[in-house]
């Protein structure tokens, strides 16, 4: 399918999409939301991909929301039509997982569509921050919710709240990226981290992802029993003996996803 606003590349099993507005640093305008949405579900349904990574250009993931489509909008524009509700959904019910690899601005809108990943690769020159308050407005798209539970109270409320930005190394610190690399080898960095993810059996993979999910969402004795369940129930599958026979035999598993 042709894109106006991100490019999409199928290789090794791997899906890299991206975003592709240079002219406005990738701000998120309603295209732009649809385009991705409709990518990413097409990839979740594609058999020829097994995990994504989702990256803007070196100077900009995404300035954020873009702010000229939104400027003029009144209450009953945002609030009657679930401004970013529907995309922000369909990106968090994808079930592959998701690499956001971040360099330069991820701001906004642009910080809440990396955190909505599954996990984010920074290169160093990556700068992330809600300044929506610079704005006359508040993060929409879970830069209240998911930066608190990545980062803690302390440091969300001071991004929230000055609008400061976050830069890489920081955001390693505070657990809000898995990894910073050096800004020209991010993309390769994160191709090869989800080429990784895609020779494991991909059942066990949905697994890990939906049980990780489960920890923010409930309390730990139900996550934990989530989790066990989950475990258990992969001995119903094939790819459990064949992982296990491969260890014991010291050869490399094939994986069915059976
Ligand atoms: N929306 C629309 N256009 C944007 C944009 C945005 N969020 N961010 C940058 N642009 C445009 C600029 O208007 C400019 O276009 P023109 O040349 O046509 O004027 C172009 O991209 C380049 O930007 P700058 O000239 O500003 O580049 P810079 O290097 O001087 O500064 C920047 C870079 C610090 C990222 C600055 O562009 C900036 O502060 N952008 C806005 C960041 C922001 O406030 N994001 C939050 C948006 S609200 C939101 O996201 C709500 C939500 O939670 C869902």
């Amino acid at each position: 399918m042709a894109y106006e606003t991100i490019i999409v590349e199928i290789e090794d099993e791997v899906a890299l999409i991206r975003l592709n507005r240079p002219e406005a640093l990738n701000a998120l305008n309603a295209t732009l939301l649809d385009e991705l949405s409709a990518a990413l579900t097409e990839a979740d349904r594609n058999d020829k991909v097994r995990c994504i990574v989702l990256t803007g250009s070196e100077k900009a993931f995404a300035a954020g929301a873009d702010i000229k489509e939104m400027a003029q909008k009144s209450f009953v524009d945002a609030y009657g039509g679930d401004l970013f509700g529907p995309q922000i959904d369909t990106i968090s019910r994808i079930r592959k997982p998701i690499i956001a690899a971040v360099s330069g601005y991820a701001l906004g809108g642009g910080c809440e569509l990396a955190m909505a990943c599954d996990f984010i690769i920074a290169a160093e020159n990556a700068k992330f921050g809600q300044p929506e308050i610079n704005l006359g407005v508040i993060a929409g798209i879970g830069g209240t919710q998911r930066l608190t539970r990545f980062v803690g109270k302390s440091k969300a409320m001071d991004m929230n709240l000055t609008g400061r930005f976050m830069d890489a190394a920081e955001a390693e610190r505070s657990g809000l990226v898995s990894r910073v690399v050096p800004t020209p080898k991010l993309v390769s960095e994160a191709l090869s981290a989800a080429r990784k993810i895609a020779e494991k059996s991909q059942i066990s993979v949905m697994a890990a992802k939906e049980s990780v999910n489960r920890s923010y969402e409930t309390t730990l004795r139900e996550g934990l029993l989530f989790e066990r369940r989950a475990f258990q129930s992969m001995f119903a599958t094939e790819d459990q003996k064949e992982g296990m026979a491969a260890f014991l035999e010291k050869r490399e598993a094939q994986f069915r996803d059976r």
